[in-house]
């Protein structure tokens, strides 16, 4: 049985929704009138045409009834970069901060206040219609973390293009292959930037990306605008003459600089539809091909705003962090969308956690004071082996809330999240969503709900989750099976760019009426969710269902474990074994003794037909490039099986040969 945590008088004194009772009743009325509940939200938002009465949602979610959709707010049109921008500024919000920017380098940083921010997105946007970006155009992003990185991003919402953000960590294939794929008519990108030490020159891998595009995909970027970042950016590792590493192709190359330069600080927004699209993003499928999930304006809108102010529990003068780059869904929601439509002041970091030591993440948070701060579990864990100094160094004393997002959080990294970043007096926010929802769709909330290391807690308002069984059955009470939801709220994807029939098929197929996230869960007997890992991660050991996060847990919970992944391989007689990758703490010596130690463990805290077959010592986990464990590169490690197919997206491939020679 875990323990639960209720939340402290820290949170609970400040917290606008203060009591389990009162997120209850609002979460029961959120279902129960779903038109009234959001339509009270919608405004506090400016609408240029309002809604249709009594057409707020509309949607199918049954395939066998004919084709899905979603709709919310039909015949409302609005523009999102009015809603950030203007609307702050005209209430009197012009010169509050937007962005406290800290670059790589601690000597880096500026500030932004909301009038500076909408200057900027207008001349943007001028600059792209100048240049004949029209409503509808695709937009592709490679960015670093900095500020024109969020301009231009509202500067497209202004004009209707549609952002096709991808991470600046992706291969020129792979960025390649998603500017063709939603046919971008402009790429926009800088000349370089820093992660640490490492000089990445985002401008010679656009160069190669354009080629590909046009050569392997035989499509035609019309026009690459670079921001100058280095230039003003403190070197922190070898700076080679940057300039030689690039070209110029003067026909479709421009210059930031260059292309706001005589363009007016105002700029007509395009009024867009309710349902017209805002962006797109890529993210990974199951058969390989990349999957461009599309977002729409006005319910982004609502939801994102909405989970922002109750999860975060943003406070007017509130500082909030959120250390994920743009290039993911986290960055979209919560570093841009979601802050700026609640007037917050964030903090947007260029760096990584590790450099120039391993404790800029904490020196960030007592130098901006820090009131929310939102993470990764991945790099928690990371952080976490190098010792509790690196934090009790810092004060920490501003923070409240400490959200966790993208993968089950282990209870081992939650305690030390809790107890020595907190100080045991924050409420953790563990938030479960994914690219394809738009915002947090299970959570736990600051002051009104009770915790449990590892539970992703309740729905949000909107959301109405189930567990079924492999059946389709809806598992009632206490149960473990595929989470999936039965109605839509306001974010939820509309379609897969230019594939709607994928869309249906992969989301929509395996249980009629049901939006299938493709993880399972568990509620346990006090009605928490905990999201078990995805379902193919799910174990079979002898009959026995479990998930990888829940073996992985129970490992790290070893204090010479950093982290663990856990992978299945067939096994004669039980169907399926575990075959476990643990990297030890730093210091800590591989020892046979630690392999009994940690097999008896798991089998003492899960039971017997959990003990894993094989512990095998790792330097290092293939990642993705976002921190996600490549499972299904461990599972062929596991049977030794090289033919490990596409290995592009690994941050550091390196480490696929390392485990392979280091295999018991
Ligand atoms: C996983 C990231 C458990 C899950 C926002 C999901 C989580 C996938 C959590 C989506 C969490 C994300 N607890 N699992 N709090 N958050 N996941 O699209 O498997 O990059 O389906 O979106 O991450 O990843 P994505």
């Amino acid at each position: 049985m875990s323990r639960v945590y209720q939340p402290t008088a820290h949170v609970v004194g400040k917290s606008r929704l203060p009591s389990f009772d009162k997120y209850k009743e609002m979460h029961k009325k959120s279902l129960e009138n779903p038109e009234e509940f959001w339509s009270e939200i919608a405004k506090e938002f400016f609408w240029q045409t309002p809604h249709q009465p009594g057409k707020f949602v509309s949607y199918n979610f049954d395939l066998t009834k004919g084709d899905i959709f979603v709709k919310w707010m039909e015949g409302a049109s609005t523009n999102i970069s009015v809603n950030l921008l203007d609307r702050n500024v005209e209430k009197g919000y012009g010169d509050k901060i937007a962005y406290y920017w800290e670059g790589n380098h601690p000597d880096d940083y500026s500030r932004i206040t909301y009038r500076k921010l909408k200057d900027l997105v207008c001349q943007f946007a001028n600059g792209l219609r100048s240049r004949g970006v029209r409503k509808g155009d695709r937009v592709a992003i490679y960015m670093p973390m900095i500020l024109e990185t969020v301009v231009c991003m509202l500067a497209c919402a202004r004009i209707g293009a549609i952002h096709s953000v991808v991470f600046a960590g992706f291969s020129s294939d792979s960025l390649a292959e998603r500017m063709s794929d939603c046919k971008a008519k402009v790429l926009v990108t800088a000349d370089g930037g820093w992660r640490g030490e490492k000089l990445l020159v985002l401008k010679k891998t656009c160069d190669e990306a354009l080629e590909k595009s046009l050569k392997k995909h035989n499509h035609k970027v019309e026009m690459c605008v670079v921001a100058s970042h280095l230039a003003k950016a403190t070197p922190c590792g070898k700076l080679d003459d940057v300039k030689s590493l690039y070209k110029w192709n003067d026909d479709i190359d421009v210059w930031w600089h260059d292309l706001i330069e005589d363009e007016s600080n105002h700029c007509t927004p395009e009024w867009m539809d309710a349902e017209d699209p805002l962006f797109m993003l890529y993210t990974s499928g199951s058969t390989g091909k990349p999957k461009g999930v599309l977002h729409t304006t006005a319910g982004y809108l609502l939801y994102a705003a909405t989970t922002f102010k109750y999860v975060f529990d943003y406070g007017e003068n509130d500082i909030y962090w959120c250390t994920a780059d743009v290039g993911w869904i986290t960055g979209h929601t919560y570093v841009v969308y979601a802050p700026l439509a609640n007037c917050a002041t964030s903090v947007m970091f260029e760096g990584t956690p590790f450099y120039p030591d391993y404790d800029r993440y904490w020196a960030v948070v007592q130098k901006y004071r820090v009131n929310q701060m939102y993470t990764a579990p991945t790099a928690l864990r990371s952080l976490m082996k190098f010792g509790d100094d690196y934090v009790s160094k810092h004060n920490m004393e501003s923070l409240r809330v400490l959200g966790s997002v993208g993968e089950p959080i282990n209870p081992e990294a939650w305690h030390w999240y809790y107890n020595l970043v907190g100080n045991g007096r924050c409420s953790i926010v563990d938030t479960f969503w994914q690219t394809e929802t738009g915002g947090h769709v299970l959570t736990s909330l600051p002051g009104a709900t009770p915790m449990k290391p590892g539970a992703a807690g309740f729905p949000f308002f909107g959301v109405e989750p189930s567990i079924l069984d492999e059946s389709g059955k809806i598992i009632e009470g206490p149960g473990e099976g595929y989470l999936v939801f039965s109605r839509p709220w306001p974010s939820i994807m509309r379609t897969l760019f230019g594939n709607h029939e994928r869309y249906e098929q992969v989301y929509f197929s395996k249980f009629p009426g049901y939006y299938c996230t493709g993880d399972g869960a568990r509620r346990d007997e006090d009605g928490f969710l905990w999201v078990t890992g995805r379902i193919d991660d799910m174990l079979n050991v002898s009959g026995h269902l479990m998930s990888t996060a829940e073996v992985e847990s129970v490992l790290t919970e070893d204090s010479r474990v950093s982290e663990a992944a856990v992978v299945s391989r067939p096994h004669p007689q039980k169907g399926e074994a575990l075959h476990c990758f643990v990297i030890l703490n730093d210091g800590v010596q591989q020892d046979p003794s630690i392999v009994d130690a940690l097999k008896k463990h798991v089998r003492a805290r899960i039971g017997a037909f959990a003990a894993p077959d094989v512990i095998q010592f790792a330097p290092g986990l293939p990642k993705t490039r976002s921190g996600k464990i490549m499972r299904r590169i461990l599972r062929k490690i596991a049977i030794g099986d090289t033919d490990i197919g596409d290995t592009s997206t690994l941050a550091d491939p390196s480490v696929v040969g390392e485990l392979f020679k280091g295999k018991p």
